[in-house]
Order: C-alpha cells, then structure tokens, then sequence
C-alpha cells in the first residue's frame, strides 16, 4: 500500500460531501486537481489549531480545499475565494451549499493578482492564506498576503514540491524555478518562519513573525 493511501484511509476519509465535490468536477469539465484528502484534513486541523476566523483562499476550483477549511472554523468564521474561473465558481458555491456552509463563504471571480490587490487596498484582513492557484504568481500572493495580515496568522500554499520536480536538479521548467523561488522566499523572508511539509503534493507551511 502507498503511504498515501494508508494516511488517506486511516486519517483523512472521505465523507459523501466531499466525494460529491470530486463527482461534480468530473460532471462539469473541471480539472480534478483538487488538494488530496490528508492535504484537505491537515487544512482543516491547521485552521483549528490556528483559531482561524477568517480564510482567504487563492485558488477555488469545485470548493473541495475550501470545504475541509470552512468545516474548521468557528461558526463566526468567514472564508473568501478567489477565482479566475466563473464556471469554476459557481461548481463551488453550489458544493458549498450541499456542504451546509455556503453562509461563511464568499467566492470572488476574476483574476486573483487583481482582487487580492483591490482586497488590500480596501483594507481587509486574514488570519489565514491558502494559496493553490497559478504558479508564476505564488511570490505576488505571498507578498499581498504580508501586507493584509498580523503575526501569528499562518500562509499555506500547496504543490510546493510539484511532483518532485523542485527537488530534481535536471528540471528547469518555467512553475519549478517559480515554486523553487516562492520556497525560497518563504524559507528566508525575516518576516516569517516556514517548514515544507511533505504531504501530498508538498504543503508549505508559513507563520507570520
Ligand atoms: C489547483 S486548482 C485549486 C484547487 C482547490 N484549492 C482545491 O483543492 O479544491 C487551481 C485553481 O486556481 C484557479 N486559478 C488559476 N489562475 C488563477 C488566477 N490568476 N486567479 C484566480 N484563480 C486562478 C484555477 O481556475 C483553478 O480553479
């Protein structure tokens, strides 16, 4: 049995919601790329143990990632999610809905770079990123969420590790030396303290100092 698989099956089980969102991606056209189960459960204990209240997540997809994270906050709790994607969006919103937790979740179509800008500039605050959308943009996403947060609040960001590749000295791809960047900068940035935590497709982790 894959590591995975036994992390998976003993930890992170699936319950029908949750398999739903993974039917309706399938329905829809929609890419299945959804954050694994144990990235989904390990989301949701660090929003718990964090005592996250308000989430904002870079990246939507069917609401998957979104529904483990929303499921850990309080019931004050708020979660807004920007997405490139309109058709994207409303897969989410209405998985959300069957999940019961539409009335925490506000979902932002267009491109994240510009909402998370205009979000700034208003003046919003997180206690909690999750950043799983383009690559290329990871270092602007991490860099806007510095400029809206206060220490203690963690940044999380997946596919860190993008199948191995950042790891592998012969691969030059364009999202690899993007991704080997972001871990850079997470890793040295003086404003933070960060550990890559290799579940699923590597998670880092990022608490504001
Ligand atoms: C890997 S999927 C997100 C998966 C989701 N977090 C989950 O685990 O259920 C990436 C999503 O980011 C969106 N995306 C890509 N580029 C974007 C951008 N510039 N702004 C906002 N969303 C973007 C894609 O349309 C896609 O839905």
């Amino acid at each position: 049995m894959k590591t995975s698989d036994y992390i998976q099956n003993l930890f992170a089980e699936e319950d029908d919601v949750l398999k739903d969102v993974i039917t309706s991606l399938k329905e829809n056209g929609l890419p299945e790329i959804s954050v694994p189960s144990e990235a989904g459960k390990f989301l949701y204990l660090l929003v718990k143990i964090a005592g996250a209240k308000n989430i904002l997540e870079v990246g939507a997809l069917g609401g998957y990632s979104g529904i483990w994270m929303a499921r850990g906050l309080p019931e004050d709790g708020r979660l807004t999610s920007l997405e490139l994607e309109s058709e994207h969006a409303k897969v989410a919103e209405t998985n959300m809905k069957k999940a019961g937790l539409d009335h925490k979740v506000t979902y932002r179509v267009g491109d994240a770079v510009e909402s998370f800008t205009d979000l700034v500039a208003d003046g919003e605050t997180y206690d909690f990123f999750f950043i799983d959308a383009d690559k290329e943009n990871y270092r602007a996403y991490i860099e806007s969420a510095l400029l809206c947060t206060e220490p203690g609040a963690l940044i999380v960001a997946d596919n860190v590790l993008w199948g191995g590749k950042v790891v592998d000295e012969g691969n030059d791809e364009e999202n690899t030396r993007f991704l080997r960047e972001f871990n850079k900068f997470a890793a040295k940035d003086p404003r933070l303290e960060s550990i890559l935590v290799p579940i699923g497709d590597g998670v880092l982790v990022s608490r504001v100092k």
